[in-house]
C-alpha cells in the first residue's frame, strides 16, 4: 500500500483523537479528515498538521470539504454518528445512525473504490451490517472496531485487579459491542500465564462487568462517549492493515456459516492484514458460552430487523 492514505469520516473526538494517534506514530503519509461541519475538519486538521512538527515521523493532515474530495483511501474509518448519551442504549441510535452512514457510504464506494471501511459508529455490530448491505463489497473489507477496544478496557480491568503486567495482559472479548459482549478471561493470560492461574471466579466476573460497564462508566463520568482508547484501538486496526502484520484481534466481521451463523456482523477473533480480515478464527465454545454468543447475535439481529421493519434497505 504505496499511499498509506487513511480518511476520517467524522472529525469529532473519537475521529480527531484517532487522527492525532495516527500522527503520533506516524502510521500512514495521509490523513485527511472529514466533518459535516466542514469548519470542525478544517480547524482540527490544521490543529493536528501543526502538531506533526514534533511527530518522529511526518503525516500530511488534510481536510475534505466534500467526501468527494476524500478520495483514493487505503483506509476509510467512519466515525460519524451522534454519540450515545448517558440516558440512551446503543440500540436508541440505531435508525438515526444507520441514515448517517447511508450518507456518506455511496460516496466512499464512489471515491475510494479499493478501501477497506473501519466502521466505528453505533451500534457498532448493526452499522457495520449496513454498510455491508450497502457497499455489497466483499466482507473481508469491512471491519467493525470494537474489540480493539473492548479487549484494551477488558486488559485495563485485569491489571488492576492483578497489579502486574501492563502491556504483557492479552484479553479477549467475543459478542456484540453492547450489552451482550462476553469477555473470556479464562482464555485471556498476564505475560503468558493464564489468568485462571492468577485469580479466582469472583474476581473473572468482577472483570466481565466492569470490562461489560467500561464505555457507558466514561458516559456517566463524561456525560459523552469516550475517545482517548477508541482514537488509539482505531490506530491498532489501522496499522495492522496498512502493515500487513497479521495480528489477532476480536472485530465485527460478516459470519456467513462461522460459528453456526448467518449473515450478521459480530466480533469474533480475526487475522488483520492488508486485505483486512484475511481469516476467522473458530473458537471452541462450551455450551454457556455458545449459548450467550447465540443471545449476543439475537440481539444484533433484532437491531437489523428494526431496520428492514423501516424499510432502511429498500
Ligand atoms: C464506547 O464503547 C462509544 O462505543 C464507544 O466507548
Amino acid at each position: 500500500m504505496i499511499g498509506r492514505k487513511v480518511g476520517i469520516v467524522g472529525s469529532g473526538f473519537v475521529g480527531a483523537t484517532a487522527a492525532y494517534s495516527l500522527t503520533l506514530l506516524g502510521t500512514c503519509h495521509e490523513v485527511i479528515m472529514y466533518d459535516i461541519f466542514p469548519d470542525i475538519a478544517k480547524g482540527k486538521a490544521i490543529d493536528i498538521g501543526q502538531s506533526t512538527t514534533y511527530s518522529p515521523q511526518g503525516t500530511v493532515v488534510t481536510h475534505a470539504m466534500t467526501l468527494g474530495e476524500m478520495s483514493n483511501c487505503d483506509i476509510v474509518v467512519i466515525t460519524a454518528g451522534v454519540p450515545r448519551k448517558s440516558d440512551m442504549t446503543r440500540e436508541d441510535l440505531l435508525m438515526i445512525n444507520a441514515k448517517i452512514i447511508k450518507s456518506v457510504v455511496g460516496d466512499i464506494v464512489k471515491y475510494s473504490p479499493n478501501a477497506i471501511i473501519l466502521c466505528v459508529a453505533n451500534p457498532l455490530d448493526v452499522m457495520s451490517y449496513v454498510i455491508h448491505r450497502l457497499t455489497n463489497w466483499d466482507r473481508n473489507r469491512i471491519i467493525g472496531m470494537a474489540g480493539a477496544l473492548d479487549i484494551s478496557r477488558m486488559a485495563y480491568q485485569i491489571n488492576k485487579k492483578v497489579g502486574f503486567g501492563p502491556g504483557q495482559t492479552r484479553a479477549i472479548v467475543i459478542g456484540d459491542h453492547g450489552e451482550n459482549m462476553i469477555p473470556l478471561p479464562e482464555i485471556s493470560a498476564v505475560g503468558g500465564i493464564p489468568l485462571s492461574q492468577l485469580i479466582g471466579k469472583n474476581d473473572m466476573d468482577d472483570i466481565i462487568q466492569k470490562t461489560k460497564e467500561g464505555g457507558a462508566e466514561i458516559v456517566k463520568h463524561l456525560g459523552t462517549s469516550a475517545y482517548y482508547a477508541p482514537g488509539r484501538a482505531i490506530t491498532v486496526v489501522v496499522q495492522a492493515i496498512l502493515d500487513d502484520s497479521r495480528i489477532v484481534i476480536p472485530s465485527s466481521v460478516m459470519l456467513q456459516g462461522e460459528y453456526g451463523c448467518k449473515d450478521v456482523s459480530v466480533g469474533v477473533p480475526i487475522v488483520l492484514g492488508a486485505n483486512g480480515c484475511e481469516k476467522i478464527i473458530e473458537l471452541e465454545l462450551d455450551i454457556e458460552t455458545k449459548n450467550k454468543f447465540l443471545t449476543s447475535v439475537a440481539s444484533i439481529k433484532e437491531g437489523i430487523a428494526i431496520l428492514e421493519k423501516n424499510k432502511f434497505f429498500d
